[in-house]
């Protein structure tokens, strides 16, 4: 059922007029009429599309049609017989119609499909004729994605293979650096089919970004940008100073760190550490600039800047601060020179009385014979400066004053030599 061996079944044909038919069909040469052909359309079709397989000069009047799967007419092949009405066969999909001019649509087609058909007229004179088309079926390209065989490669060492993926067949590939075609360099190499980019001995401009494209005649699809993470070592910074020299307290310093790099980012170090930002301080934006405004003699020593990127960083060499201050305490305001100049001699003049208040009673204990005892045993024990206990004896009073003055006058005279090795320097304007 549903065959185009039609004639078999016509009413009014005898036997012999169809053996006559089918031998005719076998020696018979057609004679220079039109010839039937197929025409596929799309002839190469993307995958989902409708398709169809058109019939062309079909004789006039054709008894039936018949479309095989293949290049054979096979009955478990058949996808479609039109006499009367359609009649669908094992080989039909759901998706095939068959138009009585011959035609056959395909629709929402798959790769599976293919492949040649063929289409076999039955004539008014039971005579059949047969043609074959072809059908290709090509895929939609899904969007292509960059990889990299190194996500971190090193300036000047790596070579960096990039592939477009996925592998498709018959599918065209190109590529694009920052948004224009490669470049006719040495360094870039593209495989025979293309898919795949290698970039000898990467530099730091190579980073891209990098598209690819896949085409095929039914589809083209572009992949995102991809960025090539090039690692070098970055070049030494130089720190510079608005002024090298300052007074506490006065006018701001401002401290620039100097490199040509790009995309790096700056920390700052302060002896040897990483600078912990007083109130005092502000960092540029972009970390480049350090302004200490008001300068504390606190902020004398050494600063260091140090840029990095991924993968390297680079420290300045260290640049000294010194900060001029006055012997002052920080919370008083100014004091002219005599006025600690006469300080400084208030407290010597008060060091030269006791000690020779000192030496005065130490004059008349001597006269004391059970007293130089005690004096000495305190010398030779008393080393804590204690004040606390109850002996009341005036030597040891006087003793315990003097030590106190003595360690009070250290304190004060120490102060000075300590700020000059802190790479500070006393100063009296
Ligand atoms: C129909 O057949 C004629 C004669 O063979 C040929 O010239 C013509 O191109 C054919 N038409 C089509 C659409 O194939
Ligand atoms: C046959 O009919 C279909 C549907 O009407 C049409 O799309 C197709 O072009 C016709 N085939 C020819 C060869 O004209
Ligand atoms: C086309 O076929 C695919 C399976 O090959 C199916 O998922 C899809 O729904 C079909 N589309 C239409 C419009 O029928
Ligand atoms: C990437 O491929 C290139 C070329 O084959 C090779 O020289 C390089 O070592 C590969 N890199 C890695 C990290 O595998
Ligand atoms: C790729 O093209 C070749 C030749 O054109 C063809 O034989 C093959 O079937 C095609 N493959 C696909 C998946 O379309
Ligand atoms: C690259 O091209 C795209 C569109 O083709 C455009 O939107 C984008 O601004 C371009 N980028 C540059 C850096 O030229
Ligand atoms: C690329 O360079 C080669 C040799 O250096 C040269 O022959 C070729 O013409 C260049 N192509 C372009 C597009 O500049
Ligand atoms: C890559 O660098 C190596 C060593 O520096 C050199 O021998 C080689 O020629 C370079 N390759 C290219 C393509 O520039
Ligand atoms: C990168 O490009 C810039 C400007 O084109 C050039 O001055 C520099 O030398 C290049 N760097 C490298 C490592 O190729
Ligand atoms: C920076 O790069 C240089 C040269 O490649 C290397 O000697 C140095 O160890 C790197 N420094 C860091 C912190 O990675
Ligand atoms: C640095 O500051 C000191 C103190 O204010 C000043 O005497 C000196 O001229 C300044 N030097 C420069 C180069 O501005
Ligand atoms: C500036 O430095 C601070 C730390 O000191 C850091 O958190 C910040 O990200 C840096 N900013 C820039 C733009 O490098």
């Amino acid at each position: 059922m549903g065959t185009p061996s039609g004639p078999s079944r016509r009413r009014c044909i005898p036997w012999n007029r169809l053996l006559l038919a089918v031998s005719l069909l076998t020696f018979w040469t057609p004679p220079t009429t039109a010839q039937l052909t197929i025409e596929t359309v799309p002839p190469l079709a993307a995958e989902g599309s409708d398709v169809l397989l058109l019939a062309h000069n079909v004789t006039k009047n054709p008894l039936g049609y018949a479309w095989y799967r293949g290049e054979r007419v096979d009955n478990s092949q058949l996808i479609a017989s039109y006499r009367v009405a359609t009649t669908k066969g094992p080989a039909h999909s759901g998706r095939e119609t068959l138009y009585p001019n011959g035609t056959l649509l395909i629709q929402n087609v798959t790769q599976k499909d293919t492949g040649s058909y063929t289409l076999l007229v039955t004539k008014d004179d039971l005579q059949t004729e047969r043609q074959t088309g072809h059908l290709h079926i090509l895929p939609m390209l899904p969007r292509p994605v960059i990889t990299s065989n190194n996500s971190n490669p090193w300036e000047h060492q790596d070579t960096v293979v990039l592939t477009c993926g996925p592998e498709t067949q018959n599918t065209s590939y190109m590529w694009w650096i920052n948004n224009q075609s490669l470049p006719n360099s040495t360094r870039l190499e593209l495989s025979e089919d293309k898919r795949t980019l290698t970039v000898f001995n990467v530099t730091r401009n190579d980073t891209g970004p990098y598209v690819c494209e896949a085409w095929n005649p039914v589809s083209v699809s572009r992949s995102d940008p991809f960025t090539l993470n090039v690692l070098y070592p970055v070049a030494q910074p130089s720190l510079q100073a608005s002024n090298t020299t300052v007074i506490e307290h006065e006018g701001p310093v401002v401290l620039t760190c100097l490199t040509d790099e790009t995309g790096i980012s700056i920390r700052w170090f302060f002896k040897g550490r990483s600078l912990l930002l007083a109130q005092r301080m502000t960092l540029s934006s972009d970390n480049s600039t350090l302004t200490i405004d008001p300068v504390s003699r606190q902020d004398a020593g050494d600063y260091q800047c140090e840029v990095s990127n991924r993968g390297n960083s680079s420290r300045s060499d260290p640049l000294s601060l010194h900060v001029k201050y006055k012997l002052t305490p920080e919370s008083s305001s100014d004091l002219s020179a005599g006025a600690i100049v006469g300080i400084v001699i208030g407290a010597m003049a008060g060091v030269a009385l006791i000690g020779a208040l000192v030496y005065f009673v130490y004059v008349i204990s001597t006269r004391g014979a059970s007293d130089q005892r005690d004096l000495t045993e305190h010398k030779s024990s008393d080393h804590n400066h204690s004040q606390g206990h109850s002996d009341s004896s005036p030597e040891k009073f006087l003793t315990a004053a003097t030590k106190k003055h003595y360690s009070h006058k250290s304190t004060s005279l120490d102060s000075i030599p300590a700020g000059t090795m802190d790479s500070t320097s006393y100063s009296v304007s």
